[in-house]
């Protein structure tokens, strides 16, 4: 067990190239301190991460993620950064709704002459999570990032982070504007359908499980469990466990 007085946070950093990278430099020059707890990643923009290299990272062992990026309106690609915090925003929700908690991940803004901003928010970065410990990486966090990576990675919620803006801000095909209440609705909707099926693929992947057990360990209704397990044996992702023929059914991951 890592002692919390000598817990030494490992942190990853996203730093986009042409403005909190420079600011890493400027602050470096100017010889602004801020503590060497950080590996840097350099992107060519905070549009560039990857939602799905936050679980990535925290399963790797890392204790917080910081993603910085241009100031809104200044990004080099121009949307990049706009692009950043909608797919940022999608993950803090479902890490929200895995119960991994989303204070661990932050983006924010550095231009390349904030060499003194780039420092304090580094320091104060790493202060919130020495302060947090040491991410809780055991076997029910594991299965709930895995599940967390899997919805980021799926095509529905790449096409939600995508189209969802879209379709509360432009008309359809037929000219109707639908309301942004029931975009944001099914978006809410899609995100917790996804994180709940990539759960229960990720909980039989270790040990053939029966529908009660699932249905506890997601905190479900075995209704609502047992309609998932359905739509997930009619996608082909998990079946029933052969070898348990006659008894109470398992559920197994299929290749
Ligand atoms: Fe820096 Fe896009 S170029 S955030």
């Amino acid at each position: 067990m890592v002692c919390e007085m000598t817990f030494e946070p490992k942190i990853l950093s996203f730093l986009c190239n042409w403005c909190a990278y420079a600011g890493a430099d400027l602050a470096g020059i100017s010889r602004f301190q801020y503590p060497p707890n950080s590996r840097v990643i350099r992107v060519m923009c905070s549009g560039r991460v990857d939602p799905s290299f936050v679980p990535r990272a925290f399963l790797a062992g890392y204790d917080g993620i910081m993603i910085l990026g241009c100031h809104p309106g200044d990004c080099h690609y121009l949307t990049g950064n706009y692009q950043a915090e909608k797919k940022i925003g999608l993950t803090r929700k479902l890490l929200e709704m895995a119960e991994i908690g989303s204070e661990r991940l932050l983006l924010d803004w550095v231009s390349a002459g904030e060499g003194e901003r780039f420092s304090q928010v580094v320091r104060q970065f790493v202060e919130k999570i020495r302060a947090l410990g040491p991410f809780p990486l055991n076997q029910s966090m594991k299965e709930r990032l895995q599940a967390v990576k899997a919805s980021l990675e799926g095509e529905k919620i790449r096409w939600m982070v995508g189209k969802g803006p879209e379709l509360m801000e432009k008309e359809n095909v037929y000219h109707e504007q639908l309301p942004k209440e029931k975009v944001e609705a099914a978006i809410e909707t899609t995100i917790r359908d996804e994180l709940i099926k990539n759960r229960i693929v990720s909980l039989v992947e270790t040990k053939p499980l029966p529908a009660g057990e699932i249905s506890q360990a997601l905190n479900l209704k075995l209704n609502e469990t047992l309609s998932y397990l359905i739509s997930l044996v009619g996608e082909g992702k998990i079946a029933f466990d052969p070898s348990e023929e006659g008894k109470v059914p398992k559920y197994i991951r299929t290749l």
